[in-house]
């Protein structure tokens, strides 16, 4: 059986699903982001640049830091039916926070309040709505960055100013979250397709507590709770392999805060005794598809 995994370079969590192959007795093809040249009008006969046709993959494994690159690519090879992880939807979907906010609502899966608005002036009335302190976010981002906490109408107008004035086309979209009273820690979970495998609690005296940005992971049991909001929150964006960010709320209610679709996850079996690169191994080779 023939696999792909797409990355920009190699990380630590790519070294460990190419081992996890390994063990499983699958050499799998290493695809480099930076050197797809994809045939729009043509179909999954065109090769891919490892010189195998695309079609002859029974999965691809998207693991690119680029989220361009990522979202593209699985578009085309879904588009010509070869399975991918995750499915060009789901990572549509999660690569978005708004969209992902969207998903999430529709499927009454319990999540901080949240306000989309596209200029200064409705976007300073909806942090208004939203009440002080609120959080201001790029829609697609990672690692906690051009993250604002603005605790008043002085700091959300320059926040907002400096977007104006700065900023790409991503951050035009104004995404504004209500402000979660965190213990001073949330919660990464990591669902496989049917299963919450285990989760970390990210523990720092800073409001943003990605490892990224210095949060010490410990482990964090899978209650019967938290598992029940993963499975409904992984489902409303279309399952697959997907981190959780959860918070725990004032009143101990577990809210979703956003999804991750190509997730890291170096600091976290080391905690939860969980070999997370195996389970995501297991979970791609039963989603492969039967290839000649
Ligand atoms: N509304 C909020 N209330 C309290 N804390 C928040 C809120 N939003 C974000 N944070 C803190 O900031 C961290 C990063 O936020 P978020 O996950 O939304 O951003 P990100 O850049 O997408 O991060 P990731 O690396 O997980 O993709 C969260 O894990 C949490 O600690
Ligand atoms: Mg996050």
């Amino acid at each position: 059986m023939r696999i792909g995994i797409l990355v920009t370079h190699i990380r630590p969590e790519e070294k460990l699903l190419i081992a996890a192959f390994r063990a499983a007795g699958i050499e799998p093809d290493i695809l480099l982001d930076r050197e797809l040249n994809f045939d729009l009008l043509a179909g999954p006969e065109q090769r891919a640049p490892s010189g195998v046709a695309w079609a002859d993959y029974a999965l691809i494994l998207e693991r690119a830091v680029s989220t361009s690159r990522g979202l593209y690519t699985l578009a085309i090879i879904n588009a010509w039916g070869i399975p991918t992880i995750n499915s060009s939807q789901t990572a549509h979907t999660c690569a978005d926070k708004l969209l992902t906010t969207l998903a999430l609502a529709r499927a009454g899966v319990s999540q901080p309040p949240a306000r989309a608005a596209f200029d200064s002036e409705s976007a300073l009335a909806a942090v208004a709505d939203l009440g002080y302190p609120a959080v201001l976010k790029p829609v697609t981002g990672s690692w906690g960055r051009l993250l604002a906490r603005v605790n008043d109408r002085d700091a959300a107008e320059a926040v907002l100013e400096h977007r104006e004035t700065l900023g790409g086309y991503t951050h035009q979209t104004i995404y504004a979250q209500a402000y979660v009273e965190k213990p001073g820690r949330d919660i990464r979970a990591f669902v496989v397709g049917e299963h919450t495998i285990c989760a970390i609690y990210r523990t720092s005296p800073h409001w943003i507590t990605n490892t990224a940005r210095g949060g010490q992971a410990t482990n964090c049991p899978v209650t019967p709770e938290l598992d029940a909001l993963c499975q409904r929150a992984a489902a409303a964006v279309g399952g697959g392999v997907l981190a959780l960010d959860v918070f725990e709320g004032p009143d101990g209610q577990l809210l979703i805060n956003e999804i991750n679709h190509t997730m890291e996850f170096r600091n976290s079996s080391a905690p939860t005794g969980v070999d997370i690169a195996g389970e995501v191994v297991r979970y791609a080779l039963v989603q492969a598809r039967v290839t000649a």
